[in-house]
């Protein structure tokens, strides 16, 4: 008897964890899918610990999570005052600023969370405390970080990422190097706009237990087909994260277009 194959792996697929490949009619469906799932793996978590980490992102798809899970009745059965939320990457800009990610989150999400404040750790703005120094602010997030996790990263239950159409995650673009010495870094050249970033970089992401990728849309179908197709991190970052226990990959049908 052979052992089990996991149905959604591919050549490509990192060692570690196992992949799953969920398809979704369409992006509203996805939206109210992920953030049913998102509920049960925070009560898991708290279940198995007490408590629970979520690496947020950002982007329009994200947004839709975020909007989905507010609406969502049990949202309520998770103990938010004992939830930690990290971003994945954040646009480096003043605080409030409508583009930043923890702007729209809040907008969507947070504000309407029994959340600790205290537990909120989001990204430095550019008028804190580094002023417009994005590597000071990366470092101090960095800090922030191992603070957390006792001198190494704290645990993360499950880490978010939207896909852009180039095969991005966070805002690890390709052909855009990172110090992978480091747990977050800057981006002076992001590709999509606004240009100073600041991310956490891939090793960083693939602490997680689970990385979960939600794509929605025609547009990033290629993106999805190359990061599934093995392509190198460099080319396609998007292929290069994962989890140390899953991997779940969260389409909608149009974004599964170009999967074998
Ligand atoms: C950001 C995001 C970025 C986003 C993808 C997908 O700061 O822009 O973190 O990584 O998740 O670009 O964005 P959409 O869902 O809007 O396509």
């Amino acid at each position: 008897m052979s052992a089990p194959t996991d149905p959604g792996a591919l050549p490509g697929d990192p060692a570690g964890g196992a992949t799953t490949v969920v398809v979704h009619p369409d992006a509203a469906t996805l939206a109210e899918a992920a953030a049913a799932r998102l509920v049960v793996a925070l009560l898991d978590a708290q279940a198995a610990r007490g408590e629970a980490a979520l690496v947020l992102t950002g982007g329009s798809v994200a947004a839709h999570v975020y909007g989905a899970l507010a609406r969502h009745r049990a949202r309520t059965a998770v103990d938010w005052s004992r939830v930690d939320l990290w971003w994945g990457d954040e646009r480096f800009l003043p605080a409030g600023h409508p583009d930043r990610n923890e702007t729209q989150a809040r907008a969507a999400l947070l504000d309407g969370l029994p959340l600790d404040p205290g537990r909120v750790h989001a990204m430095p703005a550019s008028d804190g405390p580094d002023g417009e120094d994005p590597e000071a602010a990366a470092a101090r997030y960095a800090a922030a970080l191992a603070a957390a996790g006792g001198g190494r990263l704290p645990r993360f239950d499950v880490v978010l990422l939207g896909i852009g159409p180039d095969a991005h995650v966070a805002s690890v673009f390709p052909d855009h190097p990172l110090d992978a010495g480091l747990t977050v870094s800057a981006v002076r050249d992001s590709p999509k706009p606004p240009p100073t970033r600041i991310t956490l970089t891939l090793p960083t992401l693939n602490t997680a237990d689970e990385v979960w990728l939600i794509v929605a849309g025609r547009e990033k179908a290629g993106a999805v087909g190359l990061a599934r197709s093995g392509a190198s991190a460099a080319k396609a970052p998007a292929g290069a994260v994962h989890g140390r226990v899953r991997t779940r990959w969260l389409l909608d049908r149009d974004a599964a277009a170009e999967l074998r």
